[in-house]
Parts: C-alpha cells; structure tokens; sequence
C-alpha cells in the first residue's frame, strides 16, 4: 500500500513537472490579433479554470483516487455553483454584473486556482501579462456597461457604484401609482394593498416579526417580502425570479389567494372601474383606459421613483471622505475582502444574479427544524424547473438592508449579524472574527439612502 502511495505520488510529481514544462514553453501565451474576449477565454482556459468552474467539468485521470479524488469532488462542485465559467465563457460579451466582479476579485487576489491545485498543476494562475489583461478588461468592460459614472476617479473601478439620483418618469403616471399601490380595492375583501407589506416609511418591506408576509384572511406566505426600494435595478423580480419587469409583477400579488385573493384580474377591474373618477384619471393618461396593463404599468411607473441615493456610502464613493467613520470603511474593505461584493456587486449591491444557497455549507440540513423544507426553498428551480437552478436564489439588494430584518428568502436570520454569519457560514465559508462580522454590519449601516417617502424612525 505505502509503495503504491509513492508510487502514485511520484507519478504526480513527474506529470507536474511534465505540464509545467509544456505550459511555459508551448501553451501559456496570449493569442494576438484577436477580439480581446478570445484572449480572455484563451487565458482562463490555459490556466485550468474550467476544469472546475463548469458544471459539466470531468475529473482529470487522478480524480478517481481516494482522499485526492472526494477533495476535488468537493472542490469542483463548490467551483461550479460560485461561478461557472463555462456557462460565463459561452457569452462573455454579454457577461453580467456579478460574474464581472467575481473575476475581478480572483483577479486581483490572485488566489485561483485554489492553493492544493496549483501545488499539483505548476504554472496554474495568472502571470504578469495575462493578470494585466485580464484586470484591463474588467475595468473596460464595467466602464462601459455597468458604471453609473458617478464615483470619485478613484472610485471608478469599485465592484460597487454609487446610486443614481433619480430615473426618467411620467410624473402623472407617477402620481397614479402610487394611489393604485394604497388601493385595498385591488384585494378580494378591501384589506390589504401593496403597501401593507412594502411599508415605505420604514424601508419598503414587511414589519419586522413578520418572518414572511401576512395577506388576506390572515394567511401567510412563504418567504420574506423584500423591499420594493430600489427593485427597479433587479435583472428579474422575486426571489425565483419569475417575473421579468416590475409591471409583470405588479400583476402577481393581487391575484394570490394567500396574498390578495382568489380572484381574477378581471374581478379587480370591474370593481374598480365601479369609481368613476378613477376611470377618468386612467383614460386622461392611457387610450385604452382602465386595465390590468394600465394599472400595473402605473404602479411599476411609481415604482421607478423608488431610489435610495444620497447614503453616507454614496457619498463616499463620491468623494467626500469624511461621510464614514473608520470602522464603516474597515467594513467595506472586510466585504470586500471575504468575497460579499462578488454577488452582491453594482448599485444596489445585488440583484444581479442567482447564487446557489449553501456553497460552502448545505444551508438546508443546518436550517432550524422550525422551518420544513418547503415549494418556496427550490428557488429558480421552482421557476424554471431546470436541475441546475435548485436552491438558486436572486441575490437580494443590500441598500437600506438595516431597515429591513428579518433576512434571506425564509426570513430566518432576525438581525444583520446573524445574516452576515450565515453568508460566512453557507456562502463563503471563510474563517471570521466576531469583530470582521461587525464592522462590515457597520458598512451595512451606511447604505441607508433619501427617499421623500422614506421615514425611518431613528
Ligand atoms: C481545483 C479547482 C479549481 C480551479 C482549477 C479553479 N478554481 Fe476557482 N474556485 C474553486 C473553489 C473551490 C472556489 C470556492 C471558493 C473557495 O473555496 O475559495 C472557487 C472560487 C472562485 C471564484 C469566486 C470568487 C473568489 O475568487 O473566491 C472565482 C471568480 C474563481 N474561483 C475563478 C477561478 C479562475 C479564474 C480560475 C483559473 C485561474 C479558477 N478559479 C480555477 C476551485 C477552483
Ligand atoms: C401579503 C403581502 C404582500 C402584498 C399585499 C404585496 N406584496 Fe409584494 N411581495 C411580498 C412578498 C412575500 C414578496 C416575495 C415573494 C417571492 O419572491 O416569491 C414580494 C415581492 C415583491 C417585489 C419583488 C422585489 C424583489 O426584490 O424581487 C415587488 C417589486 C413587489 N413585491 C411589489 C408589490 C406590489 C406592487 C404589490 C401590489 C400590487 C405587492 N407587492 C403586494 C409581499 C406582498
Ligand atoms: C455566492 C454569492 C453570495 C456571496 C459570496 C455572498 N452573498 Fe449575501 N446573499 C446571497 C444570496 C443568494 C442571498 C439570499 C439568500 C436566501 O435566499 O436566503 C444573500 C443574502 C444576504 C443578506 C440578507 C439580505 C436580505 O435582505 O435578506 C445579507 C445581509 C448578505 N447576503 C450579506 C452578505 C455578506 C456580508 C457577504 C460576505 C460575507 C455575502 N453576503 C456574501 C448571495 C451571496
């Protein structure tokens, strides 16, 4: 057994030797001449990237070893569910936010391939010439697409950007929104409205104990309502993402039975085009007056006026250092630092993707018992039924995130430290202090932004 152990272990060191010796010389260069992501993917491709970030990836000859062989199990699919490259690579032009961000990040901490892989595999990991590559055109690509042109120069190329001020809207439209989003006329039993769950005064969500959202009859649901702050800059809407624009939306709540009611859109537009007056304001704005379409439409209009700029962290990146204390700015370089702003990256730090829940621990086997496994837990999976989307959830926005506990999908975690152990715990599976977990709680404090409706008692 110890014989076949060297045996084995000197068989790897020669292969080693072999690649590396192949890789300087033959393979490891940039290919010239070509459009810039064909030298991206050529890069990550030498480098052995795919070989885990791809969840099609087959294991190299020894992954069928014992002990080597369940590590970079573990390892390859950890890989794949923090980033598939593959799937990235199949589309860089259109790359997103997020994706972005997590290349920079491995980028710029030179950290990948993980340590064990680049011990076995010798010239894995960027050299000089392929990391300034690489980071140049990640700060091309975010210049042109994802910047919001507002940062201080030196802050040009954060994973976060400032807020905008405000967005183009139709100020009548606006207006009328906003009365359909108070209206408990839409609910079966004039009870409920939009924003007896999306409070705005205190953060454009649930009241805190409710650890999902109390609808008609006094039935609840089963996830957490999120803030309808800001939700206009999410790619897609609800925690599976199955609503593609805030309109689409807005036209699911009133029709839910435990929501608003078992009713039809129909029922809630024969009633209220019962109110003359309201008629008239829809027809003074749409031609085709009163409908699901009109009204939907108004409410996402007003829901464009949602924006939350002007926190202390928005002042910051744009220039005025004296907007966090020192321990708010610590915060952000820990978030930085332990990989939060990989996903939860852009301008409302999220919303910009769907991570898997449990990278580095399964979330769900370490769940209170109190709450079952239920429909609401397959995430995207629910929504498009694809095997690889299970337990895949939007990543929630953090902007006014002290405002709004409890947090993640089920509403689990009570308080921003409890929620911040948990990504430590399940997403990221670093090794914290209690003192990183408070300082970047600080920094979570900071993203606390103006909105005229917004009224948190303080
Ligand atoms: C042996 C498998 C393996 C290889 C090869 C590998 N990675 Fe990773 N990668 C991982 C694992 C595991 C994680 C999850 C985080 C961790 O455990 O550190 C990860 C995380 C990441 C992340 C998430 C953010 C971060 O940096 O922590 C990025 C981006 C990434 N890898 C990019 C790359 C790139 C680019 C390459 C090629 C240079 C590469 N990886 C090669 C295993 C691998
Ligand atoms: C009974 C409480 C309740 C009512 C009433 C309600 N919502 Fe929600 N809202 C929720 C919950 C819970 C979710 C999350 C559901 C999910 O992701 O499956 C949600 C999700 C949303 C989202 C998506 C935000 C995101 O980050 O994905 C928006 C936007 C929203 N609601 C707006 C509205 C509007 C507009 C109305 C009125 C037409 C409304 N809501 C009525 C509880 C409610
Ligand atoms: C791999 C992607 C990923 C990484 C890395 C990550 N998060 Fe998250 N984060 C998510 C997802 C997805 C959720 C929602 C989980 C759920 O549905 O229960 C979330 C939820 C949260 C929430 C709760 C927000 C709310 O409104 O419910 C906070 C706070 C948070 N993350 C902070 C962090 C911090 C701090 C870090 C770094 C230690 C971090 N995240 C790292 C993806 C990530």
């Amino acid at each position: 057994m110890k014989k076949f152990a060297i045996i084995v272990f000197g068989l790897l060191v020669v292969a080693a030797a072999a690649t590396a010796i192949y890789r300087f010389n033959f393979r490891k260069s940039i290919p010239q001449g070509v459009p810039v992501e064909e030298q991206v993917a050529a890069i990550l491709q030498q480098n052995d990237c795919l070989v885990c970030h791809d969840h099609q990836a087959e294991k190299p000859f020894y992954g069928s070893l014992p002990v080597v062989g369940t590590r970079l199990d573990g390892h390859m699919r950890r890989a794949a569910r923090f980033t598939d490259l593959k799937t990235v690579l199949s589309d860089l032009e259109n790359i997103d936010e997020a994706s972005l961000a997590k290349l920079d990040q491995a980028v710029s901490n030179g950290s990948m391939p993980i340590l064990e892989y680049k011990l076995i595999h010798w010239g894995t990991g960027f050299n000089r010439a392929e990391k300034s590559l690489l980071a140049g055109w990640v700060r091309d690509v975010r210049a042109k697409r994802f910047s919001t042109g507002l940062a201080a120069e030196r802050f040009a190329h954060e994973p976060v950007q400032p807020l905008v001020d405000s967005l183009p809207t139709d100020a009548a439209k606006v207006a009328l929104g906003y009365k359909m989003f108070h209206d408990v006329r839409i609910s079966t039993d004039g009870t409920v409205s939009c924003a007896d769950c999306h409070i705005l005064e205190s953060g454009g969500a649930d009241v805190p104990d409710h650890r999902t959202s109390e609808g008609i009859a006094g039935q609840f649901g089963g996830v957490n309502a999120p803030t309808v702050y800001n939700a206009v800059f999410n790619v897609q809407q609800f925690w599976n993402g199955r609503a593609a624009t805030l309109a689409e939306q807005a036209a699911g709540p009133p029709v839910n039975p435990v929501e608003m009611g078992d009713q039809t859109w129909d029922d809630i537009v024969a009633r209220l085009r019962m109110d003359r007056a309201l008629v008239r304001e829809f027809e003074a704005l749409y031609p085709e007056g009163l409908t699901e379409a009109t009204v939907t439409d108004a409410i996402a209009e007003f829901e464009k006026t949602l924006l939350t700029p002007r926190s202390p962290f928005d002042r910051y990146l744009r220039g005025d250092d004296t907007a966090l204390t020192a321990n708010e700015i610590e915060g952000y370089l820990l978030f930085k630092e332990h990989d939060c702003a990989t996903c939860h990256a852009g301008q409302i730090l999220g919303g910009q993707s769907f991570e898997y829940l449990g990278i580095a621990e399964d979330y769900f086997a370490a769940r209170t018992p109190e709450i079952a496994l239920n429909d609401d837990d397959k995430g995207l999976y629910g929504f498009t039924g694809n095997e690889r989307d299970m337990h895949r959830f939007k990543t929630p926005g953090l902007r006014n995130v002290a405002l709004t506990p409890p947090y993640l999908h089920d509403g689990s975690a009570a308080t921003l430290d409890q929620a911040v152990k948990a990504m430590m715990r399940f997403q990221t599976g670093a090794d914290y202090t209690q003192q990183e977990v408070d300082r970047i709680v600080d920094f979570l404090g900071t993203l606390t932004g103006e909105n005229p409706h917004l009224q948190p008692a303080q």
